[in-house]
């Protein structure tokens, strides 16, 4: 039964290649369901005009199946919320386009949502786990958030929902880029971090090394990384052809652990300067199972509070836009129709 002071918000996330839509009822997720595009697989990449296709031809089905899935009426919808950016340009158009329609077609606000807060807050998304029973394990305020995806890297302190301040950010690639170039140089499809993920866990992490870079605990840089691995990778071929092939997952297994100590080594750092011990992950680097082990380890050493989403909230989903337009809804932080997509979003 839904309270009259409920608040029902119908989420879209189109940003990249995923096309997503949830229903919440407060902070509570009715539904989220999202289609994946297996079209950029044979180029390596997002492709972003056939990203922007894929959305066009997925949205009225996916948000279809969310509102089904849901069991709400669209006559019960109190606002939109939609991914703003960052992102690629065609496919944010997509997501707002529809949104803008459906807002007005129904006579309900609209919620601009900053992508990489979403990836944040996707922390606190409330589910019912049987009837009448809703789990929540989220941080306490402020946190920290290491906050890793294809497109960011960040260390972010979070003072409250709508409360963030930026502490480190990376200077040129993203983490998931490190992951993902690398997995190209290695001949493995894209997105590459998923699989270099299930190659090294038959791995041995110790078996190969690679520089680290010596840079503030406030910045990343992951492209010197990623050319020492080219180099790395191109050296070994020349002495023997099928090095990859032979080695494939102690090379991954050993390139994740670099990858993985560097992100965490920053993060204790900044931890230790602010005295911050709640500590927590987001984005579709969080899925990563190194990443998750050796925090955890650190969380031990460092006497942290580790917080780490579901799986399914780590990579692109419209859930965690849909929590933090309830945020902005109880704030009344409503978007005008004149919203356009903003390729580069600051927090
Ligand atoms: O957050 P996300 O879904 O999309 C962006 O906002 O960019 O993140 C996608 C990134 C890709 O680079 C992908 O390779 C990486 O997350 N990723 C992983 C894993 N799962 C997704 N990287 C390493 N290990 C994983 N298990
Ligand atoms: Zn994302």
């Amino acid at each position: 039964m839904n309270n009259s002071e409920d608040i029902i918000i119908l989420a879209l996330e189109s940003s990249c290649d995923d096309t997503s839509c949830a229903i919440l009822k407060n902070n509570v997720l009715l539904s989220n369901i999202t289609a994946n595009q297996s079209v950029h697989k044979q180029y390596g990449g997002v492709v972003p005009e056939l990203a922007s296709r894929d959305h066009q031809k997925n949205i009225v089905p996916v948000v279809d199946a969310a509102v089904k899935a849901a069991g709400v009426k669209l006559s019960q919808i109190s606002a939109i919320a939609f991914t703003r950016g960052p992102g690629l340009t065609g496919s944010l158009l997509v997501g707002i386009s529809f949104a803008k329609s459906l807002a007005l077609a129904l006579g309900v606000p609209l919620i601009e949502v900053n992508h990489m807060q979403g990836h944040i807050l996707a922390h606190f998304i409330a589910e019912e786990t049987s009837p009448g029973v809703i789990s929540l394990s989220a941080p306490e305020f402020p946190f920290l958030c290491l906050t890793v995806s294809g497109g960011h890297t960040q260390i972010v302190k979070v003072s409250g929902p709508l409360q963030t301040e930026l502490l480190a950010e990376t200077e040129d690639d993203a983490a998931g880029e490190a992951f993902d170039k690398a997995a190209k140089i290695l001949g493995l499809p894209y997105p590459g971090g998923p699989l270099i993920d299930q190659y090294a866990r038959q791995g041995q992490p110790a078996r190969f090394k690679f520089p680290m870079p010596h840079l503030s605990s406030h910045n990343y840089s992951f492209s010197g990384i990623k050319t020492s691995f080219l180099y790395f990778i191109r050296d070994h071929l020349k002495e023997n052809a099928a090095f990859v092939e032979n080695n494939l997952p102690d090379i991954c297994a050993s390139y994740q652990h670099h990858l993985v100590s560097y992100l965490l080594k920053n993060l204790k750092a900044v931890a230790r300067e602010t005295g911050i011990r709640q500590i927590a992950i987001a984005g579709g680097v969080s899925a990563n199972s190194g990443l998750r082990e050796q925090l955890a380890a650190m969380g031990r050493e460092e006497n942290w509070r580790v917080y780490i989403p579901k799986f399914e909230y780590c990579t692109d989903n419209a859930a965690m836009i849909g929590i933090t337009g309830y945020y902005k809804y109880r704030q009344q932080a409503f978007s005008d129709l004149k919203a356009t997509p903003l390729a580069r979003y600051h927090l």
